[in-house]
C-alpha cells in the first residue's frame, strides 16, 4: 500500500473513533457515580419463645418486617402452610422442609384463626 494513503486511512479511522467517542461522551447524561436510599427498618419481631417463634424470626424476617405479617388476614395453618411454600419455592427463601408446619402453625395462632 501507498505509505501516504495509509496515513491517510489511518487518520481517517483515527478521526473516526475520535468522533465517536465525543459523540458518546455527549449523548450519554452524566449520571451521579453511586445513590444512597434508605430502606425501612423495624425491630418488631414475632412475639412468643416457642419454636414457632424462633423460626418465623430465623426465616421470614430476613425478608419481611413483623409487621407486614401481621397485618396479612387471618388464615388458618392449611393455608399458611401453602403461603410458606409459596415463600420457599417462588422467592427460593431458605426455609428447612420441617419448619414450615411449625412457622404455619404458630402464625395461624397468633391471629387466632387455628
Ligand atoms: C427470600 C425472601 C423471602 C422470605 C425469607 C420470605 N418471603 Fe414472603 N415474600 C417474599 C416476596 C418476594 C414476596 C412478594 C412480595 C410482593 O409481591 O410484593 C413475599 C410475599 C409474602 C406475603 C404476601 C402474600 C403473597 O403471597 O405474596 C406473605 C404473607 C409472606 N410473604 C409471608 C412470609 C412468611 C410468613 C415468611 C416466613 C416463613 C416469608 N414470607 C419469608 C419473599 C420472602
Amino acid at each position: 500500500m501507498n505509505r501516504n494513503l495509509f496515513f491517510v486511512l489511518l487518520n481517517a479511522a483515527l478521526l473516526g473513533a475520535g468522533l465517536g467517542a465525543a459523540g458518546l461522551a455527549l449523548a450519554r447524561p452524566s449520571l451521579p457515580m453511586h445513590k444512597s436510599i434508605e430502606l425501612p427498618t423495624s425491630s418488631r419481631v414475632f412475639p412468643g419463645s416457642g419454636p414457632g417463634a424462633a423460626a418465623a424470626n430465623s426465616f421470614c424476617l430476613m425478608c419481611h418486617s413483623y409487621g407486614m405479617v401481621e397485618t396479612q388476614p387471618k388464615l388458618n395453618a392449611a393455608a399458611w402452610m401453602v403461603e410458606v411454600e409459596k415463600m420457599r419455592h417462588a422467592f427460593k427463601a431458605p426455609i428447612p422442609a420441617a419448619e414450615v408446619p411449625v412457622i404455619a402453625h404458630y402464625i395461624a395462632r397468633l391471629k387466632g384463626a387455628d
